[in-house]
């Protein structure tokens, strides 16, 4: 099935009070994501979408699938599920190593034995672009760090889950690198969710949804004004992420200039740190 859109039909807040805005629509191909305050429900919105919601949800909201309401079984069969999410909080319980677990799931997902090896090593490749610490396929999943076990899950969903609806919770608290992650997960075609608090992550997409109370308050459209504030937001956050970079590794960061808004295309990651031209 070739899902092009994605509806979600109001439902009411915390106060029992029905949302504002009745319903949102979101097409393949756009990243939307979702901003407000901690406690706020953005969580709560796309648990919502994740178990395609039919008014059975303390939000009473509806969850259409190319405007009907799904077919029961994609809620409940595994192998018909078209969503895939990158949660909150996440740990791997499971006392196997990476590689195993990599494999089981690929199979699981209907993959052919023989193209296994490829999957693992691709999925732990991509893991490994994300995050500082690499990761190894006979590692045991249960020692990742917490970075390491998002950067896998990502990596995972790009690859393995490959779902056509893709629901992302603050994955800048991940401690991975957060634009490659997105645009990783966004892949061609897809639909995007993104909560996040991050101005970079909000203004990557074309509109966001505003929570307030456990309602939708208001979708806002990314301005032009907004796209070219990204811009800068961009090369600051990279002058950041390589002074982050530089203090992770143990270095001085002294040399470092202050952020000047002109220097920022200057700067450079090296791999073990930060130079600033
Ligand atoms: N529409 C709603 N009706 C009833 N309860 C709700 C609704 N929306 C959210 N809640 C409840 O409010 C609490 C906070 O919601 P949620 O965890 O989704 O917030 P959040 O915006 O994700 O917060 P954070 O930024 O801290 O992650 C939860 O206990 C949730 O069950
Ligand atoms: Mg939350």
């Amino acid at each position: 099935m070739i899902i092009t859109e994605l509806t979600i039909i109001g439902g009411v807040d915390k106060d029992r009070v029905a949302e504002p805005v009745s319903e949102i629509t979101v097409k393949n191909g756009e990243i939307i994501s979702i901003v407000g305050p901690t406690g706020s429900g953005k969580s709560t919105f796309i648990a919502d979408i994740e178990q395609l919601a039919q008014n059975d949800t303390p939000s009473g909201r509806r969850v259409l699938i190319n405007r009907a309401a799904p077919d029961p079984d994609m809620r409940r069969d595994p192998r018909r599920k078209c969503i895939a999410q990158l949660s909150q909080n996440m740990h791997f319980l499971a006392d196997m190593a990476v590689g195993e677990f990599l494999r089981m799931h690929a199979k699981s997902r209907g993959r052919s034995s023989d193209t296994l090896d490829h999957i693992v090593e691709r999925t732990i490749g991509l893991a490994n672009r994300l995050t500082g610490e690499p990761i190894c396929e006979d590692e045991p999943l249960t020692i990742l760090s917490g970075g390491q076990s998002r950067a896998l899950m990502t990596a995972d969903i790009a690859v393995i889950s490959d779902s056509p609806i893709v629901l992302i919770d603050e994955i800048e608290n991940a401690g991975i690198r957060k634009q490659e992650a997105l645009k990783l997960l966004a892949g061609e075609g897809k639909i995007v969710v993104v909560v996040t608090h991050d101005p970079v992550l909000a203004l990557m997409a074309k509109r966001r949804i505003v929570m307030k109370n456990g309602g939708v308050v208001g979708i806002i459209e990314t301005t032009r004004k907004e796209r070219g504030l990204c811009k800068s937001l961009v090369r600051m956050d990279n002058w950041m992420i390589a002074l982050r970079e530089t203090i992770r590794q143990g270095e001085l960061v002294e040399g470092v200039r202050h952020f000047e808004p002109e220097h920022v295309g200057r700067v450079e990651l090296k791999r073990t740190g930060a130079v600033f031209a």
